[in-house]
């Protein structure tokens, strides 16, 4: 069992959360402390919950989210500050990333800012975009100060309010807590006795399947090893974890090493220092930290290439118990380490019971995938990390797709010795990961190479040999063939220009000097600590402070979110009676079911009942707009991850094992997986639509240029931290059912479970808490679970809950659509655009869903049908990826002006996107920028700068009409406090926030005595989803509304004793009795649009924003820095700036994971490959860019929403394509270097490896692509 399970299930401490069970997202991380004995040093460490064993626990103090405050008690500083920064929005990754913050401050009370962002690499958050978080706990650090006091156009936070720039007084709250060291919890002194005390500390453990040894001598340990010869030495059980959760490993017998002197300790020797092996990658750092700055530099170069592979080695939670040992003997062919070790030639001790024997780290170590010489007796004592040679250079380097945390695709250490007093190559070893079954040795290469002098010419001999010797199969798993193959040479390329630059101020060394613009190729990557600026209208002077509408007031939960208090769905108690839910999912693309065999699976403990298609008392047939889904399969399979069916059980475990043990047979039938596949079999959703305007053809006629080409914007996961969930409860009369679910949509769960139950819907009530992120992934994709669950409640008529894994979140639910473009733009001398043809194509899965909303208001729209899983809303639907093409290099000669119409026919009116764009070209300083990026870049050949602005026009409302209302709730009690109710949800974009603010502007009274519960289909019935960033427009209109009913009804109380208070007349009126509970209710005026006749208005009003974005890429790797980003957005009058600021940043942020970062892979068969935060990889905190600064544009009043605000949710996500586009603005300044010009595509994302290969030059030269056809590819673009 693991702590996270412990803790959770076990202690009902559920403020530790579960966002992955695979150490990549830091939600479950929780502090751990103990005493050791052979230091006699009390450490504290940061750990992922979800893969500490329980076993591993004891003499072990855990410190949870829970235990270092509350709201009720006091908030510690750390929760305190994030939640004032409004560095919690869903709140779902903030306890995880409070405890990270809690741990480095128990350990160092005075941080540096690098320490802090290396505290926080093994953590993520969808929502924020990690700035706010940052400026909140800058407060802790010595050198970031209160606010950093960078970057601020007015100075520090500390004396002008927050760093925002005011035209008023603020009320902004920057009263922290002091944070006093001294005051934390201590460790608990009977831990510390027996700490100290017990003599023997072996320890069994027995369970069901397995046995945990914890002997505490090396002699014991070998015989346990000599008697399991099958036994697992687990230490972090950061590799053994993962393969007993998602590999189905059994392992009978684990042996745990952590109290074996031998195996823990370091010495120092003469040749180096040598490390048990299971000492942890922290501690090792640590240690080599040290002898860093006490050795002479010569001998310190070994230590350093591990230091660099340790910066970027996973988070700081999992090289806190990660062993180096274990990264050994894993013997991942993508192992950081091993390439090191490797290249300098470090030496192992393994042991078995009848002596010891010493092994060199080279190429007859690994012998195959995962397999080394370590016999099955043996196990691995220590490592010897050499001193380096007065002659000799290392260099390590790593390409991951993120920086942080991340696992490689290439990894490589390089070590060269000369002769002493020559440049003549006495020694050198190339060592990679990433490159074959096991860490390779560059034989042949090093080989040709020793003898030579180090330069031009052994370089061009080293990368034709290299090229030669490193290949791999075309059909290779992980792929990226070409791009592998040509970061060896790049590489290597790096290495011999660092050793070029060390050498050539050596005396007696005659090498070339490395020329000025190759200088940066040799620089290691040093996160710059990041700046902002955030800038919007402060209310004007005067206004009561009660009156909180227009005020950067905090999200109303961020103090529960950041104790750990805030409720979401999994953290409802458990029932008595309660069963969990696991679902039996197709692991084929498309195929008929031939048998379902449950036999092996009824066999195993806990199971209670499964559930098929024939369980379904109602209709089996199911979806949010057209019933073409089933809830269950019914004999035919359309995509991987299709539910077949369910198991019930008593715990999550045996629920999940016993899925796994279900048979299947299918009949495997042809799957259509791309959308080229798709467009030859012309598979398609119908209606294809078509919007046309004017005469393209006389416009391409009077262009003088006609560009024409296409592009793919791969689809995007998205990666609410908190994965679907459904708690179903039978109420046991009339069919009644209550469900608490994970949901933007409260209504269409209640009548799609009412009809898989065949109830009407008014025996079915939905409550909606807060979800844990939602960003149109829970709009509709939630169903597919909420009504299985469901189904299984009311068969057994007990309680069934369920909260998907992480990768069946990602197998089931479906992503964002992937599109496919083709262009034909004609343009004047002028860059004027004359006429433009667009053809899309979206990936729509194997329902239609939404897809068809996604898709229109395009020129010509296919919605494609393919074999995997349902595309599900995008929080900002197709009109982003449409952008695209359109605004490529088409910039300021081509914006609307107030008065132009759409291609559907929509007058723009109270325009304000040329404002925008002036904004953001003085903020930005362009001209400035665009100067030196162009001075930058001849000074440089192997980094280049590009800079590109882009601006957005988004269209609020639903394009179904009918969805455009919302109503309200409003009760006040006879005490004056208010109760309020509205349709929409609260996935942490401050809605509910936002709603208060509002009734307490019209009630006028402080918020403080309005509440907001939750959200029910009860309260307010038929709702629409909270989706299409129009929630607020609506929910608040009919806040408004319901507010305004009230006001009336009171309004003679008021007149009667105007000097009375709220209560007064609250109770005058109740006692008079006078209802004081009201609905409100809104409809959007005015819409309706005819695609006929492509007229009638599609939205209420349009969003407008720019971006202007400038970023650095390494030519030789694909890197990317992202540099400066300036938002201008027009947010109207906004409700609530900080909200709305943290909207507008988190927004950017998920659209930059979408065109820079995230690659959703699908093998040929349509199996999604990428299924969890280790192989689909979001932007993390080192990815925002180094200066940040948002405007809300001020003077802007939108007349056509609540109190003049406007729409933010989705609108600033495209504006994240000024990265794209500057990136590819550096790609044509490398590709000029190599005398390419003019046009080329590059697809979304713009990932490492698209860079890379781009960037066109002598290395790529060398790795030429296989043959398109003449093999299998691992994935496919779909
Ligand atoms: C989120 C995450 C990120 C990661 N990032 C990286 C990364 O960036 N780079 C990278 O290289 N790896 C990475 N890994 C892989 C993993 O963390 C490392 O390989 C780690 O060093 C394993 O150590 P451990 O103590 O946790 O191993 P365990 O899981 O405890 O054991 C791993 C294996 O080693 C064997 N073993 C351990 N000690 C001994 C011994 N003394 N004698 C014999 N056999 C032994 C075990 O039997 C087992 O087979 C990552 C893993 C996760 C979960
Ligand atoms: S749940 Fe543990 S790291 Fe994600
Ligand atoms: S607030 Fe971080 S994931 Fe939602």
């Amino acid at each position: 069992m693991t702590l996270l399970t412990y803790l959770r299930r076990k202690l009902g401490l559920t403020g530790t959360k579960l966002g992955c069970a695979e150490g990549g997202c830091g939600a479950c991380t929780v502090m751990l402390s103990r005493f050791q004995t052979h230091t006699q040093q009390l450490l504290h460490y940061a750990v992922n919950a979800c893969l500490a064993p329980l076993c591993s626990l004891h003499l072990v103090a855990v410190t949870t989210v829970e235990g270092i405050g509350s709201v009720a008690r006091k908030l510690h500083p750390v929760q305190e500050r994030i939640a004032k920064a409004h560095g919690s929005q869903c709140g779902f990754c903030t306890p995880g990333i409070v405890m990270s913050m809690y741990a480095l401050l128990r350990n160092n009370p005075t941080p540096k800012m690098a320490d802090m962002e290396e505290a926080f690499q093994g953590n993520l958050c969808r929502c924020t975009g990690y700035r706010p978080i940052l400026e909140g706990y800058k407060t802790f650090t010595v050198d970031g100060g209160c606010c950093g006091g960078r970057g601020r156009e007015n100075g520090c936070c500390m004396t002008n309010g927050s760093g925002v720039e005011k035209t008023s007084e603020e009320d902004v709250d920057v009263n922290f807590a002091p944070f006093d060291p001294t005051q934390e919890v201590i460790f608990p002194p009977e831990l510390m006795s027996l700490s100290k005390g017990q003599r023997s500390r072996s320890l069994c453990f027995r369970g069901d399947r397995a046995t945990w040894l914890q002997p505490d001598t090396l002699e014991e340990i070998l015989r346990l090893k000599w008697k399991h010869p099958d036994a697992r030495v687990v230490v972090g059980n950061t590799e053994v974890g993962i393969e007993v959760k998602f590999k189905n490993m059994v392992y009978p017998v684990i042996l745990a090493p952590s109290f074996i002197p031998e195996l823990n300790s370091v010495t120092h020797t003469e040749d180096g220092v040598v490390f048990g092996a299971a000492c942890t990658l922290s501690h090792m750092g640590a240690v080599l930290r040290q002898a860093v700055e006490t050795l002479p530099p010569h001998q310190t170069e070994v230590f350093l290439a591990v230091l660099e592979q340790l910066r970027w080695f996973a988070g700081q939670q999992i090289r806190n118990v990660a062993a180096v040992g274990g990264n050994i003997m894993t013997a991942s062919p993508i192992s950081d380490l091993n390439p090191v070790f490797m290249a300098a030639g470090c030496k192992l001790t393994l042991m078995d019971k009848d002596g010891s024997r010493v092994v060199q780290m080279d190429d007859s170590f690994f012998t195959g995938y995962r397999r080394t010489v370590l016999r099955p007796q043996e196990i691995l004592v220590s490592i010897e990390i050499p001193y380096s040679q007065k002659t000799q250079f290392v260099s390590a380097f790593k390409q991951s797709p993120r920086r942080e945390d991340d696992i490689s695709i290439v990894t490589a250490a390089m070590s060269v010795t000369f002769t002493p007093g020559s440049n003549v190559v006495e020694d050198l070893r190339l060592s990679y990961g990433g490159m074959a079954a096991t860490t390779v040795l560059a034989k042949r290469t090093a080989n040709r190479l020793r003898g030579r002098c180090w330069g031009e010419e052994l370089l061009q001999e080293a990368c034709s040999t290299l090229a030669e010797e490193m290949t791999l199969d075309p059909s290779v798993p992980g792929g990226m063939v070409t791009y592998r193959r040509t970061l060896t040479l790049s590489l290597f390329y790096k290495f011999y220009l660092t050793v070029l630059q060390k050498t050539y101020s050596l005396q007696g060394v005659n090498v070339e000097e490395v020329k000025s613009d190759c200088v940066s190729a040799t620089e290691l990557y040093h996160p710059q600590t990041p700046s902002s600026v955030q800038i919007y209208q402060a209310v004007p002077k005067g206004r009561s402070q009660d009156d909180v509408l227009g005020r950067p007031m905090m999200h109303l939960s961020a103090m529960k979110q950041a104790t750990g208090e805030a409720v979401y769905c999994d953290d409802v108690p458990l029932y008595e009676n309660e069963l969990y839910l696991s679902l039996i999912t197709s692991s084929k693309a498309h195929a008929r079911i031939i048998s379902v065999d449950t036999s092996a699976a009824e066999r195993l403990p806990g199971v209670v009942c499964f559930v098929f298609a024939d369980d379904i008392l109602g209709s089996n047939a199911t979806g949010p707009v057209v019933y073409d889904e089933s809830v269950l399969a019914d004999g035919q399979v359309t995509c991987v991850g299709h539910i077949i069916g369910a198991v019930v059980a008593d715990t999550q475990l045996h629920a999940q094992r016993a899925a796994k043990a279900v048979k299947i047979q299918y009949e495997e039938l042809q799957p259509v997986v791309t959308i080229q596949e798709a467009i030859a079999a012309q598979s398609f959703y119908q209606p294809i639509r078509t919007i046309q305007k004017g005469d393209p053809e006389a416009g391409f006629k009077q262009a003088d240029h006609v560009l024409e080409g296409e592009m793919h914007i791969g689809g995007q996961e998205h990666f609410y931290l908190e994965t679907n969930a459904t708690l179903a409860v039978p109420r046991g009369e009339d069919g009644e059912m209550e469900l608490f679910v994970s949901t933007q949509s409260a209504s269409k769960t209640q009548s799609l479970v009412a009809k898989a139950l065949g109830v009407p819907a008014n025996r079915v009530v939905v409550r909606v808490k807060r979800m844990g992120g939602g960003f149109g992934g829970k709009e509709s994709r939630t169903t597919v679970l909420s009504t299985v669950v469901a189904v299984a409640a009311n068969k057994l008529k007990r309680p069934v809950r369920c909260m998907l894994d992480r990768d069946e979140d990602m197998l089931i639910t479906g992503g964002r659509h992937p599109f496919y473009g083709k262009y034909k733009v004609g343009f004047l001398n002028s860059g004027k655009v004359m006429a433009l043809d667009v053809s899309y194509y979206s990936n729509a899965g194997n329902s239609m869903d939404l897809s068809l909303s996604v898709s229109i208001f395009t020129t010509e729209y296919f919605v494609c049908m393919y074999m995997y899983a349902s595309c599900a809303a995008p929080t900002f639907w197709g009109r982003r990826q449409k952008s695209v093409s359109i605004f490529l290099q088409v910039r300021r000669l081509n914006l609307y002006m107030e008065g132009d119409s759409t291609p559907y026919n929509q007058i723009l009116d109270q325009f304000t996107l040329d404002r925008c764009w002036d904004e953001c070209l003085s903020r930005s300083e362009y001209q400035q920028r665009r100067a030196a990026i162009d001075l930058y870049n001849r000074q440089n050949r192997w980094t280049k700068r590009g800079l590109a602005i882009v601006p957005t026009k988004f269209g609020i409302s639903f394009t179904a009409v009918f969805l455009n209302q919302a109503g309200a709730l409003v009760h006040i009690y006879t005490d004056g406090s208010v109760l309020l109710t509205h349709g929409g949800t609260e996935m942490g974009q401050g809605l509910h926030t936002k709603m208060v603010q509002i009734a307490s502007r019209v009630l006028g009274i402080p918020y403080s005595k309005i509440h907001i519960s939750e959200t029910s289909t009860n309260t307010v019935p038929n709702t629409s989803p909270t989706a299409a960033s129009a929630s607020s427009d609506l929910n608040g209109a009919a806040v408004q509304n319901a507010c305004e009913i009230l006001m009336k009804r009171l309004e003679p109380y008021k007149n009667k004793n105007p000097k009375g208070s709220w209560e007064d007349w609250v109770k005058s009126a109740y006692f008079d009795r006078v209802s004081l509970s009201a609905n409100g209710f809104y409809k959007t005026p005015d819409l309706g649009y005819d695609f006929d006749s492509n007229s009638g208005r599609v939205f209420n009003y349009f969003s407008y924003g720019v971006a202007c974005s400038e970023v650095e890429i390494d030519c030789l790797t694909g890197a990317h820095k992202n540099l400066s980003t300036t938002i201008v957005m027009d947010v109207g009058h906004s409700l609530n700036p900080a909200i709305d600021i943290g909207q507008v940043e988190g927004a950017f942020m998920q659209g930059l994971g979408l065109f820079t970062l995230e690659e959703l892979h699908y093998s040929p068969r349509g199996v999604l490959l990428t299924r969890g935060p280790g192989s689909y990889k979001i932007p993390a905190f080192g990815d925002i860019p180094t200066t940040l600064t948002v405007s809300l544009l001020r003077d802007a009043p939108n007349d056509k929403a609540i109190f003049a605000s406007k729409a933010v949710g989705e609108p600033p996500l495209f504006l994240a394509s000024s990265v794209f586009f500057a990136i590819k603005d550096a790609i044509s300044a490398a590709r000029a270097e190599s005398g390419i010009k003019g046009p080329f595509r590059l697809d979304s994302p713009a990932s490492a490896e698209r860079i890379r290969n781009a960037c066109t030059d002598r290395f790529t030269k060398l790795c030429p692509p296989a043959e398109p056809g003449s093999f299998t590819p691992w994935s496919v673009q779909v």
